[in-house]
């Protein structure tokens, strides 16, 4: 039998609505232990791009995250309002994967967000320009102990939500093979199916 927690879902029959699933796998978004996600985009030159950001927060409207308005995935997002995101549960042997649309995010979504990041990631954001980065070590470390503060205010940040049209679930299982469930949205809802792999 396998161990309760391995399972996709707790029920024989999966929910027919995919974002009850990923709410029971999420943590709430006032959780200050953020999921860390890898965000893919499709690069200004054609080819995918990704790297991992934060999940801000999580409700029926999709999947949001916030960066800095100069970042590249931002010129990305402009270009092509698409993407995909991964969460991994590595401890647990769960996946999720999330494609779909993105829209922005309102700005008071945006300054919540940035205030519920940690000091140190705030800071990062606020210091971290295109002339600080090209520092030597020894500077940016000078520069980071000398910042008095404050860092700002999340003017420089922006927030996006991805839009799901398609998530698939993933959950490992100790006794028998893994369990895939990818679901589609469809004219009238959700379709869902189990997958190999
Ligand atoms: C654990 C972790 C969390 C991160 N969280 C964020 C985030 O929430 N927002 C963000 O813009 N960058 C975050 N970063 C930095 C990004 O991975 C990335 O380097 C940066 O956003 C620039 O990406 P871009 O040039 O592709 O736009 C995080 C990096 C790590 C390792």
């Amino acid at each position: 039998m396998t161990a309760p927690g391995w399972e996709v879902h707790a029920d024989t029959a999966p929910p027919a609505d995919p974002l009850e699933l990923a709410r029971a796998w999420l943590p709430a978004d006032d959780d200050p232990e953020r999921p860390r996600v890898t965000l893919s985009t499709v690069g200004e030159d054609g080819y995918p791009d990704a790297r991992t950001v934060l999940l801000s927060a999580f409700d029926d409207t999709g999947f949001a995250f916030h960066t800095a308005r100069t970042s590249r995935k931002v010129a990305e997002l402009a270009a092509l309002p698409r993407a995909s995101i991964v969460v991994l549960w590595p401890d647990f042997g769960r996946q999720l994967v999330v494609r779909g649309d993105v829209v922005p995010d309102g700005d008071d979504q945006a300054a919540s967000a940035w205030s519920a990041r940690p000091e140190y990631l705030r800071r990062l954001a606020y210091l971290n320009t295109e002339e600080h980065a090209a520092l030597p070590q020894g500077e940016r470390i000078a520069r980071w102990a000398a910042f008095a503060g404050p860092v700002g205010t999340a003017a420089s940040w922006v927030g996006y939500r991805l839009r799901p049209r398609e998530l698939t679930f993933w959950a490992a299982a100790p006794d028998t093979a893994s369990r895939r469930l990818q679901y589609l949205r469809t004219a009238g809802g959700w379709s869902c199916r189990a997958l190999p792999g």
